[in-house]
């Protein structure tokens, strides 16, 4: 998850499930930031029940569940 990512274009749906866990803070937004970027408008990104969203990407998602989100913009 934190070396260069071989994808192309975007996800309507991320899973990254009790994985953050593992990082610092400043990984955590990194890997947040990635994800935010690989997310299609409206895409929904499911993360842990123990992890949550930290850093500028925040403002970017609504909650629409328990640590579920959808990209607003
Ligand atoms: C607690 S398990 C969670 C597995 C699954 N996502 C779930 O929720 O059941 C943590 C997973 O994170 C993976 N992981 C930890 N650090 C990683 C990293 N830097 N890049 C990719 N995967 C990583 C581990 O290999 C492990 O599969």
């Amino acid at each position: 998850l934190l070396n260069p990512w071989p994808i192309k274009g975007l996800f309507d749906v991320i899973f990254c499930r009790n994985v953050m866990i593992y990082f610092d803070e400043p990984t955590k937004e990194m890997l947040l930031s990635r994800l935010t970027e690989q997310l299609a408008p409206g895409g929904h990104l499911y993360i842990g029940h123990s992890e949550r969203l930290i850093g500028d990407c925040t403002a970017r998602y609504a909650s629409i569940g328990q640590t579920i989100y959808r990209k607003i913009r």
